[in-house]
């Protein structure tokens, strides 16, 4: 089996499947996104990438136009041409907080309903170990129906890039994690990433099972970290000690490493709340508790509250009617994804306490109003947002937010207090600038 010119097709151009349908493309790889939302597709045929990501914009555009990144609603109208398929379907959480595998059941069907040739399909979305197994039965049983026996395998290549550097994440991966269970998927795999991984081999081939459990376990410890040190923050403010201090002096353990040690106003997204829950579910499943991950997610929701209860704190609870100012709306900085954000905790926490809130976010804004609506204020720029407020609560650090000019701020604000949710400010520099300064982990 001699493997030339690849051609790929990847299911759900969402994040996911268009940041790694582009940077396939890219490699000279032919890829062709499909989605079920036509809207999106069309979207982008006419050069209008649907989601902000960095880079991403040229990327796709570079790769249409040279003709090696299609869109398509038809999966079945590029079957037979394509080598692989990826499955990068959403995974959302159902009601009780399992992984919601209907979207995927629902690619293996139409898969094994139509291909004509081997073809290998990839599950890339995040799905519990044993998703793989049902997605071969779901295959199988349709070829059945067919009354066709035609070869194919399936595998799991779980991905780990972050939003706001998925380029970079994707082209340059620590790792890229491929579970197969044939030799010949295996080869097909590891030609596709042997374009980004020339100097540094890092494909891990593992069976199937494994590479599944790998995704969650990889997310739960990184989220495992931030509630850890979110802990360590609260109780270093009680202590009196400084956790920039303590992050630092542990970090530079290499056993512990400095990454991902930050401690903050929660962490949110699409991926860690949802993929520790749905990895308490799978232990739940199998009768047992995963402690640890349980006190992860219930750290996490109290540190959403942090920055509110610290305003309460300061204005003896007496909120009604004060005017606060947030900057930042995304769950982090370089994205307008505002899934599982801690804004949205805030904004409900000061309206119900009878606050005025303007709000600003780089590119979050229409987002936000997607979601909310007009309940809150939003400001034209991150100096507006804080004319004659209380207070300004700091959620998200971008870089623009990094080195304002407080003379201006507090000259607009009615008092000038600060609370900074990723402690990117400079205690010293703030109090001799009149600000009043609190932030988490440190005590004044
Ligand atoms: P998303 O919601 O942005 O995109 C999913 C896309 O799939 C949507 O555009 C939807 O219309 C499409 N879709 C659903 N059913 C379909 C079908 N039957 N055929 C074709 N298209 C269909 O989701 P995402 O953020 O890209 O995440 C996808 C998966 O990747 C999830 O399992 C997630 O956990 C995982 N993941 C996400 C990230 C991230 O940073 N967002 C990182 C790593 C892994
Ligand atoms: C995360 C993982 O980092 C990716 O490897 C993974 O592929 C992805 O989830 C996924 O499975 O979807 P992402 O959610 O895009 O990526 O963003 P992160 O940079 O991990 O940040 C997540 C949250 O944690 C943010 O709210 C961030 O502010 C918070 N965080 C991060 C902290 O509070 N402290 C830190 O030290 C790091």
């Amino acid at each position: 089996y001699i493997i030339d010119f690849m051609n790929i097709a990847i299911v759900g151009t969402g994040y996911v499947g268009l940041v790694s349908g582009t940077c396939f493309a890219e490699m000279g790889v032919h890829v062709t996104c499909v989605d079920v939302n036509e809207e999106k597709i069309n979207a982008l045929r006419e050069g209008n990438v649907p989601i902000y990501e960095p880079g991403l914009d040229e990327m796709v555009l570079r790769n249409h136009g040279e003709g090696r990144l299609d869109f398509t609603t038809d999966l079945i109208s590029v079957l037979d041409e394509v080598d692989i398929v990826f499955c990068a379907v959403g995974t959302p959480p159902d009601e009780d907080g399992a992984a919601d595998l209907q979207y995927v059941l629902a690619v293996a069907r139409q898969f094994g309903q139509n291909i004509h040739k081997y073809t290998v399909l990839v599950t890339k979305s995040t799905v519990p170990v044993g998703t793989a197994k049902r997605v071969k039965a779901t295959v199988e049983e349709e070829l059945k129906k067919r009354g066709v026996e035609i070869p194919f395998d399936v595998a799991s290549n779980p991905e780990f890039l972050k939003e706001g550097a998925a380029i970079k994440d994707f082209m340059s991966p620590d790792r890229v994690v491929v579970g197969v269970e044939s030799e010949k998927a295996k080869e097909m795999m590891s030609k596709l990433y042997r374009p980004f991984l020339l100097n540094n081999f890092r494909v891990i081939f593992t069976d199937i099972p494994s590479a599944e459990m790998i995704k969650y376990a990889a997310n739960s410890m990184l989220a495992t970290r931030i509630s850890f040190m979110n802990d360590i923050a609260n109780l270093c403010e009680l202590v009196g000690a400084d956790v920039n201090m303590v992050r630092k002096g542990i970090g530079s353990d290499s056993r512990i490493g400095a990454k991902f040690l930050y401690p903050g106003c929660g962490y949110g997204g699409s991926c860690f709340p949802k993929d520790v829950k749905a990895l308490i579910k799978t232990a739940e499943k199998k009768g047992y508790p995963m402690k640890v991950l349980k006190a992860v997610e219930e750290v996490n929701e109290n540190q959403k509250s942090v920055l509110f209860n610290k305003l309460g704190t300061y204005y003896k609870d007496d909120l009604k009617g004060k005017i606060i100012a947030l900057w930042g709306l995304s769950f982090k900085p370089e994205t307008d994804d505002m899934r599982e954000a801690t804004s949205l905790v805030i904004i409900k926490l000061l309206l119900n306490a009878g606050c005025t809130v303007k709000v600003y976010d780089p590119v979050a804004m229409t987002e936000c109003k997607r979601r909310i609506g007009d309940i809150v204020t939003y400001a034209t720029d991150m100096y507006d947002a804080v004319l004659d407020a209380d207070a300004l609560l700091m959620l998200t650090e971008w870089k623009q937010f990094r080195l304002p000019s407080w003379r201006v701020i507090v000259k607009s604000m009615k008092h000038p207090l600060v609370i900074d949710g990723r402690n990117i400010y400079d205690a010293a520099e703030m109090k001799e600038m009149g600000v009043e300064y609190r932030c988490i982990g440190k005590l004044r």
